[in-house]
């Protein structure tokens, strides 16, 4: 499967998201805790920008009365009509088996490993001069 260089892992620090171009497509890229996300930047219901959304978590009770907010930064609200989103995979909070937006899978690759575009890759950097100290996300796409 083609791997994509989509940014500087410094540029992406935890908690925040980037909106990159990849092949043609907008994909959301989350670092939620040091762990990386990509998403497909359209919505299902209507086409909206859905990784331009907002984040949040939601709440948790184990009994009446007793709140716990949990999985912070991981549910992603459509900016258009607030359809939300698991960022961890793509699927509808309210109908996680029918809809859902694309995710691709994500990894961090050294400098020196992207600049070696190992044997089995495609790895493609469309704009960025590649450091061998810096480390990369590095996205999946068919
Ligand atoms: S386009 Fe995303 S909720 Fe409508």
């Amino acid at each position: 499967m083609p791997k994509y260089l989509a940014a500087a892992v410094e540029d992406l620090p935890p908690g925040t998201r980037k909106i990159v171009e990849i092949a043609g497509r907008s994909v959301g890229l989350f670092n939620i805790d040091g762990k990386f996300y990509a998403l497909r930047n359209r919505c299902p219901h209507q086409g909206g920008p859905l990784c331009e959304g907002r984040q949040s978590g939601f709440l948790e009770a184990e009994a009446p009365g007793v709140f716990r907010y949990a999985r912070r930064g991981e549910i992603l609200r459509c900016a258009w009509h607030g359809w939300e989103f698991d960022i961890t995979t793509g699927r509808s909070w309210v109908d996680p088996r029918r809809v859902r937006t694309r995710s691709y899978r994500v990894c961090v690759a050294p400098g020196a490993a992207v600049m070696g575009k190992e044997a089995d890759t495609t790895l493609q950097a469309e704009t960025y001069v590649v450091s061998v100290e810096k480390e990369y996300v590095v996205v999946e796409i068919p």
